[in-house]
């Protein structure tokens, strides 16, 4: 069988790729991505040469239609994980276009050339599937108390949680109307190696390595519900095997966080690891708050666990600790992949707040 993975070359699509192909010795994966600044082909580095007999890189976009038809001539693809995307909440403030050309339209794309290829003479070939891998971000916000099931109203606030809800919306109108083979994940916020310095986590560890500013939000009190992105992708695996057709499933850590938390935590963490005491609390810095931001985010992952018997493995603390440790061993990675586009985003959104 063969697996398109689109966005395969960021953060939790490459996680993905190594999941399936160790646990997956008979699927062969085809990795597609568009490359941009938060895609790195550095990230499959760690690749065998026996893994890489089933694995293929394709650069592209998922907006490209002409593109996807060639892709679909060239292969007979048994399912489609759709984990490309624009991902961060603060660009999409800055500049949404490409948040919605991507996340909705790209996705639309996506769903079409599946519908052209796997819906033949009226009825849809056996053993196929579209898995969209979306975010708890749909939902909303939540005040101190209750949690996120998969039948909370979607309320997105920024323009990136809306793309996403919206291509939710149309993958299930898919499913709706034509009947096809579709899923969706809802994962809160991952935490691990490969994932890009603009994101919480690593982006307090290099700016801290380097004893520069840790910029904290508003009040720094608003809570996510970590998760490592190994038991992410663990989940995604066993929804892609097991799921039932039309279904949504929440994916959740079950480690709710207090930002304030996580910062001290990675200070604790990161001086005893390193052993520099320029790296302290003094480095925090409270700048202006992300417009629209969501105060918590919870997530009710019962039904995961009860239809398919997913549970979250990786003890938070411990996770962190080895994340940390990842970011210390590849500095080089770090170092490459903040250089160019990123950084200018980076000057523009911190040096004024
Ligand atoms: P990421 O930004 O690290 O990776 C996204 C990848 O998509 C990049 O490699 C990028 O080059 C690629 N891409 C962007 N536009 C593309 C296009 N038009 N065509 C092809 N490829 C394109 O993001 P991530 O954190 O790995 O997130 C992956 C998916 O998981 C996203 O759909 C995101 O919404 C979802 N998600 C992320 C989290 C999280 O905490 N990071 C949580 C829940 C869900
Ligand atoms: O919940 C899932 C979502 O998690 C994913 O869908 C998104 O793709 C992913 O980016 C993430 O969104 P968040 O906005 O929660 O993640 P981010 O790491 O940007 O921010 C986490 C929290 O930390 C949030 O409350 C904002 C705050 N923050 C973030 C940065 C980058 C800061 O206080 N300072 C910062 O510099």
């Amino acid at each position: 069988m063969t697996l398109l993975i689109t966005g395969a070359a960021g953060f939790i699509g490459s996680n993905f790729v190594y999941h399936m192909l160790e646990t997956h010795p008979e699927e062969r994966l085809v990795a597609l991505d568009k490359l941009t600044y938060a895609g790195n082909l550095d990230n499959f580095s760690a690749l065998t040469d026996k893994q890489r007999t089933r694995f293929d890189f394709i650069k592209g976009d998922i907006n490209d239609r002409a593109f996807l038809d060639r892709l679909f001539d060239e292969n007979d693809f048994s399912a489609v994980l759709n984990f490309a995307a624009e991902t961060h909440v603060d660009r999409s403030i800055h500049d949404p276009q490409v948040f919605l050309s991507t996340n909705i339209l790209g996705t639309h794309s996506l769903l079409g050339v599946c519908k052209d290829r796997w819906y033949v003479k009226g009825r849809w070939e056996e053993g196929r599937c579209f898995l969209q891998i979306s975010t708890d971000e749909v939902y909303g916000s939540l005040g101190p108390q209750g949690f996120f099931t998969e039948t909370t109203p979607l309320d997105p606030h920024s323009p990136y949680s809306a793309s996403k809800a919206s291509a939710d919306m149309i993958v299930k109108a898919y499913y709706d109307t034509y009947g096809m083979p579709v899923l969706i994940t809802r994962c809160s916020n991952n935490y691990g190696s490969y994932q890009f310095p603009e994101k919480l986590i690593p982006l307090m560890i290099i700016n801290a390595l380097a004893h520069k500013e840790l910029p904290v939000y508003g009040d720094g009190r608003q809570v996510r519900d970590w998760i490592h992105v190994a038991d992410h992708c663990r989940a995604i695996e066993m929804v892609l095997t097991k799921g039932r057709p039309g279904s949504v499933y929440n994916i959740g850590g079950g480690n709710e966080r207090e930002n304030v938390f996580i910062v001290g935590k990675l200070i604790d963490i990161l001086s005893d690891m390193t052993g520099d005491s320029g790296i302290n609390p003094d480095l925090i810095r409270n700048v202006k708050d992300r417009p629209g931001h969501d105060r918590r985010y919870a997530i009710d992952a019962n039904k995961i666990k009860n239809e398919l018997g997913w549970e979250p493995e990786i003890n938070f603390e411990q996770g962190l600790e080895r994340t940390v440790r990842w970011y210390l061993d590849n500095r080089a990675w770090t170092e490459k992949v903040i250089s160019g586009e990123y950084m200018e985003f980076y000057e523009k959104n911190y040096k004024n707040r």
